[in-house]
């Protein structure tokens, strides 16, 4: 393993792992249509383990394997893996879910990770360009922003392939396709739950953590969760980023509670930010999911305990385990064929029992 680092003006790409996979062909050939194709060789992980079946009869709580199908053998090629950075225990398992799922594929990974800025994940890009990687893929820090790089990777004739994040563009074809969530549905979910849970309350006073400033999950969750609690009872009395890290979601709880002596219901945007409030709330002298009431996205490890333990209310899940199926697209991008234009992740919703009997097999 050895390490990179590329450098944007003052800004430094801080931690930039080279996985040699497959040894050490750095000068691989930008021109994919040379290589050989990618041929399904290896039966890695067949199962993204914590995707749950959503489909029509599917009981929420319970998760389902999701086939992957095989990986593909990729050692002929090499993947530039923009990621966002390490700000959430969701991060930390999607990357670990890439990383696994690259070496499964045999696949030479060049894995920066951007620090949450985006001028570092740019930076990124240009450095796969420049090294001529055969595939690009990233998780894009915010959704605006990229046509100039994206436009670069596309007159390289370099594929790229867009996970967990969308981009906000009109350019056309500047990525193949994008693999991640639903993010509106993700908080039309989390709007769901507190329509059933406060039926019968005549006024609600709704705090909001939000994710990082201008990101697709951000403002798709806010957006979904609007779509639903629509009842003049239901006031979202603030709204603020934690900027998906947990520290953010306690600083925040801790001026939302400063600020207003009456709290109801806390949505936070994802679990790390959910367990800061947690924090916040336990030091002004209340409880968590009793006094105050807790909905959340993700369902990584430390948020599922937090919701069997009865501090969480709900939680809505969001699969960190994109790296199986990033593979398979990667292998049928590189061979040539046409690919959908978006993959949507299957995922299912917590309550506090199903959380308890979920926990002991979650992966992460
Ligand atoms: O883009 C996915 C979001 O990013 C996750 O919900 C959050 O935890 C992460 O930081």
């Amino acid at each position: 393993m050895s390490i990179k680092t590329s450098t944007a003006g003052a800004i430094t790409v801080a931690l930039a792992l080279i996985l040699t996979a497959c040894g050490s062909d750095a000068d691989k050939a930008a021109d994919t249509t040379a290589k050989p194709a990618a041929t399904t060789v290896a039966a890695a992980p067949t199962t993204v383990a914590g995707a749950a079946d959503t489909t029509p009869g599917s009981t929420p709580g319970s998760t389902a394997a999701t086939p992957a199908g095989d990986i593909p053998d990729l050692s002929a090629y090499t993947i530039g893996f923009a990621q966002v950075g390490a700000e959430s225990g969701w991060r930390t398992a999607n990357t670990k879910s890439i990383q696994s799922s690259a070496d499964a594929a045999g696949v030479k990974l060049v894995f920066t990770d951007a620090q949450g800025k985006q001028e570092a994940q740019v930076e990124s890009i240009r450095g796969f360009i420049e090294q001529k990687v055969d595939l690009i893929a990233f998780s894009p820090v915010v959704e605006t922003g990229w046509d100039a790089v994206l436009g670069e990777a596309k007159a390289a004739g370099i594929p790229v392939i867009l996970t967990d994040r969308a981009i906000d563009s009109q350019e056309p074809d500047l990525y193949k396709t994008f693999l991640g969530s639903d993010f509106v549905l993700e908080g039309e979910k989390a709007g769901d739950w507190v329509n059933t849970e406060f039926a019968d309350a005549d006024s609600v006073k709704i705090v909001e953590i939000q994710g990082t400033t201008g990101s697709a999950p951000a403002l798709d969750r806010a957006e979904g969760f609007r779509n639903k609690v629509t009842d003049p009872k239901f006031d979202i009395i603030a709204s603020q980023t934690g900027d998906f890290t947990r520290e953010g979601g306690k600083k925040v709880m801790e001026a939302f509670l400063q600020a207003n002596p009456e709290i109801d219901l806390v949505y936070a945007h994802n679990d790390d930010m959910g367990l800061g409030a947690i924090e916040a709330i336990e030091a002004a002298g209340l409880v968590p999911g009793k006094d105050i009431k807790i909905v959340t996205v993700d369902a990584v490890h430390d948020g599922m305990q937090a919701l069997a333990d009865g501090k969480i209310n709900f939680i809505v899940e969001c699969s960190p385990l994109l790296g199986p199926q990033l593979m398979q697209l990667a292998g049928d991008v590189l061979s040539g064929k046409t690919v959908p234009t978006r993959v949507v992740t299957e995922e299912t919703t917590f309550d506090q029992e199903q959380a308890k009997a979920a926990l002991p097999d979650r992966q992460y």
